[in-house]
């Protein structure tokens, strides 16, 4: 049984990162790949993936599918950093942490102070030395887990500080601090980032890549489950398109419910896929103008 398609909210994501789990599919392999990593002490566990793969979604979703009691996990995206120094940044990421202590952990943060952007600049080891000593008096035996989002842009500008200094500097606070961890994410392929490499070469690696195929119908499916049946041609359709491209299949899959409310139909075939394609292309343009 379908209800009626009229007046339902669409609901296939195009563009944000995904932070409801229940929008979130596939990626298994991936998380558990980070657990057992992380059980096993890596400190540092490097993921890469290209444009609008769903890195960002899988950092954001690292606490709900990695069940790890011992870890906590803070989120920092390091987007529109690339121009910051380093004592800029590590404010920011000490900002970030107290945020997630306080709100999200639910711990008592009263007397954790974060230097100053001034004191931090003159002398960089108070980010450790004062705040994260701070730190985990607070959060006592459990472990903190930084999930770098955009880690690459830190190496945009040639003359920028943090690409040469933050990256040695954070290996330096993660060999340190025994319940310090790191897992953080780039947009472009490893062989590109020399340095990267270099520093972190014994880290743990692996690439975010497309959905399985189970996966990938169950994005198209589980969404618009209950207002929309997808003949199974249609779902052949959709995945010869988008290959298990999670970007590329919310943004087809997008058009066909647009299309389908309009048109007070509810069920999709091989050809509505087809017909839809360049209005697909169009929704997606923002993001596909990357791949040209
Ligand atoms: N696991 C997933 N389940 C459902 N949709 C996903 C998933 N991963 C990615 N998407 C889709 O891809 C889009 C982009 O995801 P996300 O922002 O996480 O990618 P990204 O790799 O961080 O992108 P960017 O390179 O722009 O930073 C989402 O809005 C959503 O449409
Ligand atoms: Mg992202």
């Amino acid at each position: 049984m379908t209800a009626s398609i009229t007046g339902q909210d669409n609901p296939y994501i195009i563009g944000v990162p995904i932070g409801k789990p229940e929008s979130f599919f596939g990626r298994e392999d991936l998380f558990r790949f980070i657990q057992d990593n992380l059980k096993q002490n890596a400190k540092v566990i490097l993921l890469h993936g290209q444009r609008r793969i769903g890195k960002s979604s899988v950092l954001l979703q690292v606490h709900n599918f990695v069940q790890l009691e011992q870890f906590l996990f803070v989120f920092v995206s390091l987007e529109g950093k690339s121009r910051k120094s380093v004592s800029g940044v590590l404010y920011e990421i000490a900002s970030e942490i107290l945020e997630y202590l306080e709100d999200e952990f639910e711990l008592e943060v009263d007397g954790v102070r974060i230097p100053s952007k001034k004191d931090l600049q003159k002398e960089q080891e108070l980010f450790s030395d004062v705040f994260l000593r701070q730190v985990f008096e607070v959060i006592g035996d459990k472990n903190l887990v930084l999930l770098l989002d955009e880690f690459d842009v830190l190496g945009e500008h040639s003359q920028d500080t943090a690409s040469t200094h933050l990256f040695p500097y954070l290996k330096s606070l993660v060999d340190e601090q025994e319940q310090l961890f790191i897992i953080p994410v780039v947009g472009r392929r490893l062989d590109d980032m020399p340095n990267l490499l270099g520093l972190f070469h014994e880290a743990p690696n692996l690439r975010i890549g497309l959905l399985q195929k189970q996966n990938a119908e169950r994005l198209i499916t589980k969404p618009a489950q209950g207002v929309l049946e997808y003949e199974p041609g249609a779902i052949k359709g959709i995945l010869e398109l988008s290959a298990g491209h999670p970007y590329f299949t919310q943004v087809i899959c997008f058009a066909l419910f647009s299309k389908a409310r309009e048109e007070g139909r509810s069920l999709i075939t091989r050809e509505d896929v087809e017909n839809v394609v360049d209005k697909a292309i169009e929704n997606g343009e923002a993001g596909l103008a990357w791949f040209y």
